[in-house]
């Protein structure tokens, strides 16, 4: 299953390639050698370059289409998807704070079937890397999407992120990325109905990363990406109550990047499974940092919401460093 799914996104990079020669076959020869360079393997995921635009800050991808030009991203991970739409919590659901963002969103989405029938067919003619975000309120929730994405396979996606930082009704809403027990559930019922590859998405709101990281590999993960939103809150002193309808939310942007560093780090340092780097990521400096941490690969949330082309200036400035510095590969500054 690994050898096909490793062949399978090599040919398409390839095919990717080819397809863009023609009329700009100089350009375009550069574009694939630049790809090269930048190319990344997340276990048996392939990617013309490491910069993936992160889940709930790209929408469904179709947000930007009139503002970047997404096929040059390496992925997109789009907003996370539950098996029925969701409305969310009431404003106020989204505050500033000093370098970041509180967000209390309550994973507003079109729900799966609308996404796969009716949207999808439209990113997809945009981007071919789709990575689904998907989030539950129980494990057979996660199963059950798992098993809907699966039976509606489609070559655009390249694979599933499992957001665990949902509430596990079933267990007081205590997050099931927050203990091993819930980490490793989710992650085997969704590995049950897919051969997809399968990135778990882990919440940083832990003691210890190294240990989650571990039980979601075990139950089939072949990846990580870390980290979600770290929770937090901020209250209206006038108004003497929380200035988020829920009461916390989840902070994001450049004050998360040294918990995420940190995160990355102990994971890289720890385990096998390839990590792809999340939080306050917003110049190519700051992803250098990442992968010097160890990622395979990182991710863009917040700073696309300020400047959607940040993910575009990465992937320019990462090359540029590259080939100053003489990296070959993204995974040869692991320090
Ligand atoms: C408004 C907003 C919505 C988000 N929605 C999701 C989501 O649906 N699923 C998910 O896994 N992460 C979600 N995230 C978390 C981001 O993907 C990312 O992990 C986090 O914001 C840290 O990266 P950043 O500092 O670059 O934004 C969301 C973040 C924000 C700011």
């Amino acid at each position: 299953m690994d050898n096909y799914k490793n062949n399978y996104n090599n040919d398409k990079i390839k095919t990717d390639c080819r397809e863009k020669k023609g009329d700009n076959a100089i350009s375009n020869e550069k574009e694939c050698e630049k790809n090269n360079l930048l190319s990344t393997q997340i276990g048996p995921i392939s990617l013309p370059n490491p910069v993936i635009l992160a889940s709930g800050t790209c929408g469904y991808g179709l947000e930007l289409i009139d503002l970047i030009d997404i096929s040059s991203i390496g992925a997109i991970a789009v907003k996370g998807l539950s098996l029925l739409p969701r409305v969310g919590n009431p404003p106020p659901r989204i505050i500033e704070t000093p370098c970041g963002l509180l967000n209390a969103i309550g994973l507003e989405n079109v729900g799966i079937d609308d996404f796969l029938k009716r949207l999808l067919p439209i990113i997809s003619s945009y981007t071919s890397r789709i990575i689904i975000n998907i989030l539950g309120d129980t494990a057979l929730d996660y199963a059950r999407l798992a098993k809907i994405i699966e039976e509606n396979r489609d070559d655009a996606i390249i694979g599933i992120e499992v957001n665990i930082s949902c509430p596990n009704v079933k267990e007081g809403g205590i997050a099931f990325g927050r203990s091993s027990k819930g980490a490793r559930e989710v992650t085997g019922a969704v590995r049950g109905e897919t051969g997809l590859p399968l990135i778990v998405k882990l919440s940083p709101n832990v003691a210890d990363i190294v240990e989650i990281a571990s039980s979601v590999q075990e139950a089939g993960a072949d990846a990580v990406s870390l980290i979600n939103t770290v929770l937090g809150m901020a209250i209206d002193i006038r108004k003497r109550r929380s200035r988020l309808s829920n009461i916390f939310g989840g902070l994001s942007g450049p004050c998360i990047r040294p918990i995420a560093l940190r995160m990355v780090w102990e994971v890289t340092h720890s385990l096998s499974i390839p990590v792809i780097g999340v939080g306050g990521i917003t110049s190519w400096r700051d992803a250098v940092e990442f992968f010097m941490a160890g990622a395979s690969a990182v991710q863009v949330g917040t700073a696309t919401l300020i400047e959607p082309d940040t993910g575009i200036q990465i992937i320019k400035g990462l090359e540029r460093f590259m080939i100053k510095e003489g990296y070959n590969s993204v995974k040869d500054m692991k320090i």
